[in-house]
């Protein structure tokens, strides 16, 4: 295939420019880095599943009316999606203590919250994607009061969509992060959901034995990360089947 112009590479993904104007194709790498890329590993067959458990979610989102860049898959590690402007903020909704919010505020983990909470990351890598308020926010510019009301009630539907989902098939969703893009039409302005949701932006536990199926099992040494997520593929029935039936991860 002719290599489109390259837009921009993150840590696990990159982005290249879409076969239609307002369309980029974004592709799915085996990188997994942790702690601010202070761990980094190559994880064979991880682009191939965060690219389908990405498009899994976004379509179901997509369906209930919560927008988002995706349109679809067009390869095992590409998806096309719509461009869009990133705003530079993480949005972290958690459920159950985990992670940072467990140091921060000395909770233990796996405590459940008394409801959702949002959080925002500002993200810059070489501030290590600091915690900020929405004073922060307003007071920079990053998002106006209406995006916020917005990023908020589309971040809380997210969450129940999400934990639903999930519910359905044994896992607690603990926690998760995304990120959201504008698009415009003509002079309106709106919010999309972009990035990707997928186990590596997400805490998800098995609801009966615990067992962390996210990456965790990366950042914590717990075991193989594609069985994780391949676990949690073969659950929602996403997984790419080969015909001797077993999962094909490598292209
Ligand atoms: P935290 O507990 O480290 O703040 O992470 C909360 C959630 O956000 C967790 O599901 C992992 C996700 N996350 C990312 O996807 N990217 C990041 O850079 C960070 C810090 C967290």
């Amino acid at each position: 295939m002719a290599r489109r112009k390259k837009i921009y590479e993150g840590k696990a993904k990159i982005l290249y420019e879409g076969p239609e104007p307002g369309t980029l194709v974004q592709y799915f790498k085996d990188d997994a880095t942790a702690f601010n890329a202070e761990k980094k590993a190559t994880i064979e067959g991880k682009g191939v599943l965060n690219n389908r458990l990405s498009e899994f979610f976004m379509t179901g989102l997509n369906q209930i009316g919560v927008p988002t860049h995706f349109i679809r898959r067009l390869n095992m590690r590409e998806q096309l999606v719509r461009a869009c402007e990133i705003i530079p903020l993480e949005v972290i909704v958690r459920n159950y203590a985990a992670g940072s919010i467990c140091k921060r505020l000395g909770l233990e983990e796996g405590m459940q919250l008394p409801r959702p909470i949002v959080e925002y990351c500002y993200k810059d890598d070489a501030l290590g994607d600091p915690l900020v308020t929405e004073e922060h926010i307003a007071a920079f510019g990053w998002a106006s009061q209406q995006d916020m009301d917005d990023i908020v009630s589309l971040a809380l539907r997210v969450n129940d969509f999400m934990s639903g989902v999930m519910l359905a098939v044994g896992i607690r969703l603990v926690d998760f992060k995304i990120e959201f893009g504008r698009i415009y039409d003509g002079d309106f302005m709106r919010l999309i959901v972009a990035d990707e949701i997928s186990p590596d932006s997400c805490r998800l536990w098995d609801i009966k034995t615990g067992q962390k199926l996210d990456k965790d099992v990366f950042r914590r040494d717990l075991g193989d990360l594609t069985d994780a997520y391949s676990e949690v593929a073969r659950r929602l029935g996403v997984l790419p089947k080969m015909p001797h039936g077993k999962p094909t991860l490598i292209n």
